[in-house]
């Protein structure tokens, strides 16, 4: 038996990835920052068996209804690892927050599963590939099981998808851009408002799909291209005005573009768009904190270290109420995967 265990986070995307073209290739480039206290840890098990390449259990369960997505995830490495096909997977895993709910349990949960599919290939190998290797290569395979996956093998910022404006960025794979951000947003602050636990109204694959129709598509891959231009030019600058202005920009736009694709979904939730103009009246006001959104009604808090207490106490005096049992998740910019061991929750 061989056994591989990884802890890999979630990221939040300040350009959004939003359609997708053939091949699990992103329809444009998007931009994330990788998380520190949101993640997955997963430890998997492979047991050599005859019909193997697939997952046996997930928490000692056959019948898991996330089992069909690393299944799938897990055909497609097989095809390229015939190794793996020696071998059934049994998974003991656990994330640090809840899962559905807009916090991309997706991303952290098939990157920690990719990274330990990874390693047990490489040990039945005999090989040992470097640590750039090994992220490169679960960044190119984790894409196929989620796409905002491949942007959690790296930590602080990262970018995924064809673009001019970094050296080396594809579509295959993301590519770390911390070479490129000011000082004052290397450890940038996202606190996470849990607005509703509730499972989430529109799987991503679903409204990836729906961008094929979508009237505004072409508009929406002009806008993305230009905002990450924004984006990079903000965070190399250390423009907070700048950076409020774009991310909140891209966080609106997906939702208009949910809201407008065919079914018309509202993702948020009455407190959602509470939480948002609060915050921007207290930017107004001075006070540097902007927000963005995933697919879900959930709000992320951005903000600068140096800033963090007076946000801090503004976030509990003025916005707990509006969380679901006060639930906030304080979070910030992180540096990426560790293979430390699987610790019960
Ligand atoms: O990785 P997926 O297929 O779950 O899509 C994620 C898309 C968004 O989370 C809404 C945006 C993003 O870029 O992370």
């Amino acid at each position: 038996m061989l056994v591989a265990s990884w802890r890999s986070p979630s990221n939040i995307a300040l350009v959004k990835y939003w359609g997708k073209l053939d091949g699990q290739l992103p329809a444009n480039p998007s931009l994330s920052m990788t998380l520190d206290k949101a993640f997955t840890q997963t430890r998997v098990e492979a047991v050599t068996t005859q019909g193997g390449g697939r997952v046996g259990t997930l928490n000692g369960d056959p019948e898991h209804p996330f089992k069909a997505k690393l299944d799938q995830l897990l055909q497609w490495l097989t095809a390229e690892v015939p190794q793996l096909g020696m071998f059934t997977f049994n998974l003991t895993t656990s994330n640090s927050f809840p899962h559905s709910t807009g916090i991309a349990s997706s991303a952290s949960g098939l990157s920690a599963f990719t990274l330990c599919l990874i390693e047990i290939a490489s040990k039945a190998a005999g090989l040992t590939p470097d640590q750039d290797m090994l992220m490169q290569m679960a960044s190119f395979a984790s894409r196929m099981g989620s796409g905002s996956a491949c942007r959690s093998l790296f930590g602080g910022f990262t970018v995924w998808g064809e673009t001019g404006l970094v050296p080396g960025a594809s579509g295959l794979f993301a590519v770390p851009v911390n070479g490129q951000i000011h000082p004052s947003f290397r450890n940038l602050h996202d606190a996470i408002l849990v607005v509703s636990t509730v499972p989430k109204a529109l799987p991503s694959s679903r409204g990836h799909s729906l961008m094929k129709a979508h009237p505004f598509a072409s508009a929406r891959l002009v806008q993305a291209h230009t905002n990450l231009a924004t984006c990079v030019a903000a965070l190399s600058d250390g423009d907070t005005e700048k950076l409020a202005s774009v991310c909140e920009n891209e966080a609106l736009t997906l939702h208009s573009l949910i809201m407008t694709s065919g079914g018309g979904q509202v993702l948020m939730e009455p407190a959602t768009i509470s939480i948002i103009k609060r915050v921007q009246y207290a930017r107004r006001g001075g006070l540097p904190l902007f927000f963005t959104l995933d697919a879900g009604p959930n709000v992320h808090l951005l903000y600068p270290q140096s800033d963090h207490e007076p946000v801090e106490a503004f976030i509990r005096n003025e916005l707990l109420s509006f969380c679901e049992q006060g639930k906030i998740i304080f979070d910030q910019c992180g540096s990426g995967p560790s293979s430390n061991g699987y610790h019960q929750p």
